[in-house]
Order: C-alpha cells, then sequence, then structure tokens
C-alpha cells in the first residue's frame, strides 16, 4: 500500500473503518482479510466500473482465499430501483449465498445504495463492504450506513441504515472520473468546509488547481477530512433524529431541484451546490452569516465548475420541496449557516422567505 489512513467510524458492535489513500484496490482482499465471517463474495458493480477495477478487485481477494461472482448492474440513476434489488437477490440465490457471505459495493453511490440496499435486506441482512470510486462515493454516500432505491414518486423513499463492515477508498480511481462528477464530488467536501471545517474550505480554495487534476495526496487529505467528519456526526447520530440532519446543509432546495430537474438532467453535487448558495442566502437574510461568507462561497463553487443559478420554474420547485421528507406539519426544516464552519438547524414557516432566497439563485 502506497499511503493508508484509517478513519474510524465508532458505533459500538456496527464501528468499522475507513481506510482511504492511493493504490488500495489490489489490497483489498488483505483489508478484509479475517474481518469478514464468510468466504464467498459477490461483487456489485457497472460495466465502466467493472471494467476499469472489476480484475483488480476480485484477484486481491481471490488471493486472499475468497471466493468470487461479480453481478453487473446498468449505469445511472435509474439502477436504484426495487426491480434492480429484486435482481441482486436472484443473484445473490444463484450464487448460494448465506447469512455470513459478504456483498462487495464496487462503484459510485448509485452501486453503494443499491448494493447496499440488498445487503441490508436479503436474508435480513448480509455483510456489506463499500468499495466507493466517485468522489461522492468516497466522501458521503459509502460512509454513515444510509442505503436505499428510488421510487417513482421520489429519491430514496424505501431504504434502512445499515452500516458497512468496512469502506475502502482507493483515491486513484478518481483519476479515471469524468470531470463533471468529480466536480460533483467536490460540492460535497465544500459542504463539509460549510458545516464543521473552515480550513478544510480554505484546503480546497488553496489547491483546487491540484485537486482537479486528481493529485493523490490532496484527494487523499480531501477525503480523509470529509470522512471524520462525515464520521463524528454520524457516531453522535446514527438514525438522523438530531444533529445529522446538518449533513442536509443545501439539501432542502437540492433535492427539489434534483427531482424537480427529472433526477437525471442534475448530478447530485450540482443540485447542492444551488442549494447551499440559497441556504446561505438565507443565512444572510436572517443576520446569521456575513455576506462575505456568501460571496466566497459562490466563488469557490464557480470556480470549481459548479451552478450557482436554476432556472427551474419556481412554482415547481416550491412545489417539490412540499414533498422532501425535510417537511413536516408544514415547516420546513432548513440547515443554515453562522458562517463558514459553522451551521445552525432552523425552521422556515413563512414560504416568501424561501421563496426570496431562490429568487437570488435565478438564472432567468
Ligand atoms: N447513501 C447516502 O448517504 C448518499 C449520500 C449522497 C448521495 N447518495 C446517492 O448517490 C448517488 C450518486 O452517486 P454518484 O455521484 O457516485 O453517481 P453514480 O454512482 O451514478 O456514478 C457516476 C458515474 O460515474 C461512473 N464511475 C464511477 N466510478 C468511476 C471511476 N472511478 N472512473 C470512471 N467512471 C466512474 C459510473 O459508472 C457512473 O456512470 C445518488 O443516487 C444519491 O442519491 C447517497
Amino acid at each position: 500500500m502506497d499511503t493508508a489512513a484509517r478513519v474510524p467510524v465508532a458505533l459500538g458492535s456496527r464501528s468499522y473503518e475507513i481506510v482511504v489513500g492511493s493504490g488500495l484496490l489490489k489490497h483489498v482482499g488483505d483489508l478484509c482479510g479475517d474481518l469478514l465471517p464468510g468466504r464467498r463474495v459477490m461483487i456489485v458493480t457497472n460495466p465502466a466500473v467493472n471494467r476499469l477495477y472489476g480484475t483488480t478487485v476480485s484477484n486481491s481477494l481471490r488471493r486472499a482465499g475468497f471466493q468470487v461472482a461479480t453481478t453487473e448492474i446498468p449505469a445511472g440513476e435509474r439502477a436504484k430501483s426495487l426491480r434492480h434489488a429484486a435482481g441482486l437477490y436472484r443473484a445473490f440465490l444463484d450464487n448460494r449465498m448465506d447469512r455470513r457471505s459478504v456483498v462487495v459495493a464496487l462503484g459510485g453511490g448509485v452501486i453503494g445504495d443499491l448494493a447496499g440496499y440488498a445487503a441490508a435486506t436479503f436474508l435480513r441482512g448480509v455483510p456489506l463492504v463499500q468499495i466507493p470510486t466517485t468522489l461522492l462515493a468516497q466522501v458521503d454516500s459509502s460512509v454513515g450506513g444510509k442505503v436505499a432505491v428510488n421510487l417513482p414518486e421520489g429519491k430514496n423513499l424505501v431504504g434502512a441504515f445499515y452500516q458497512p463492515s468496512l469502506v475502502v477508498a482507493d483515491v486513484r480511481t478518481l483519476q479515471s472520473l469524468p470531470p463533471r462528477q468529480m466536480r460533483g464530488g467536490l460540492a460535497e467536501v465544500v459542504k463539509y468546509g460549510m458545516i464543521a471545517d473552515r480550513e478544510l474550505f480554505t484546503y480546497v480554495e488553496t489547491y483546487l488547481d491540484a485537486i482537479l487534476r486528481a493529485e493523490e495526496e490532496s484527494l487523499t487529505y480531501l477525503v480523509t477530512r470529509s470522512c471524520a467528519i462525515k464520521a463524528q456526526v454520524v457516531e453522535e447520530d446514527e438514525r438522523e433524529e438530531g444533529m445529522r440532519a446538518i449533513l442536509n446543509f443545501g439539501h432542502t432546495v437540492g433535492h427539489a431541484l434534483e427531482t424537480g430537474a427529472g433526477y437525471r438532467k442534475l448530478l447530485h453535487g450540482e443540485a447542492i451546490a444551488v442549494g447551499m448558495v440559497v441556504a446561505t442566502k438565507l443565512s444572510v437574510d436572517r443576520g446569521l452569516c456575513e455576506q462575505r461568507d456568501l460571496d466566497r462561497l459562490r466563488t469557490l463553487l464557480i470556480r470549481i465548475g459548479l451552478p450557482v443559478e436554476t432556472s427551474l420554474d419556481m412554482k415547481r420547485l416550491m412545489r417539490t420541496i412540499g414533498y422532501d421528507k425535510k417537511v413536516r406539519n408544514r415547516m420546513i426544516y432548513v440547515v443554515l449557516t453562522k458562517g463558514i464552519g459553522h451551521v445552525t438547524l432552523a425552521e422556515i414557516s413563512d414560504l416568501g422567505e424561501l421563496r426570496a432566497a431562490v429568487r437570488t439563485t435565478r438564472s432567468t
């Protein structure tokens, strides 16, 4: 292994480690080692990721004594469906998987969520190893145990909290990531800076060029730091009963944009970028945060190449926000910022206030 950092996620009997570094894929077998109860492994991946990394991972697992099979699901958000979950159950049965068999999710957030959901529910739960290969999956979706599939009515409406046994984040895999995916993932890193770590925010400002060139040292720092922040939040509130909600900074409007735009048009990170601008504008309007922090955020997002504006119809956007899980009793729960690195949970009862903040991000 060239370099590796280990981020512990302390959740009692559900504790696990996130191993972050470059060149880790060929060591996956050793990293899994004795950690897992069974020797039968099903790698769930998609054709593109399988072509790039499937052989390295399966060879490494075989060398460590695992019996390995691979199932591919099509790329794209549409694969996060009950239909494809059922397809996975069938593949697990065909491969005679039992309760000790292991599901390895090799890919981005779609694979992680779908394979994670299938692992959480097959035989009431089999061990799961996450090998995230997008920046978004490395800093966010593979950590914390949220797994889900979509329904036609909305994203992530069926799911579970199901912690993996191990997460292996090999930043070298990000070198093959399309630039748009990289930029989308960076939105989540900026989010961690906004909610918890001014230094991380400044790091992205300072080393953006190296990060966009996928330099391993910068990426290892970003992923390790982001995972440490997420791990800390999840340790305090595993099932999102309180403070875990701070991870939703930018997500109220972000999710609505993703859904309203038909969630194949905007990447998750792109929607979150606009959502963070709206949340920060609301914070400025409420006197919680300085205008210069909003300016810094906008400038950084623009430099990354992320959108800070939306042309989505306002009525449609507000209607979609009404369907979001964060709306209860007609009160919208939002995460606001008290300046870069600090957040606070807040409620909005006056939709006009939200509309005014959204209006500042209109591109038409
Ligand atoms: N569970 C959670 O806590 C959580 C958090 C945030 C987002 N999500 C979910 O994550 C999903 C989005 O994940 P995503 O952004 O990773 O998208 P994705 O999984 O669709 O991956 C994006 C694309 O990149 C390709 N790809 C993956 N790794 C690659 C690599 N190393 N090189 C080249 N191409 C590669 C994939 O084939 C895919 O086409 C959404 O469904 C979202 O709801 C879940």
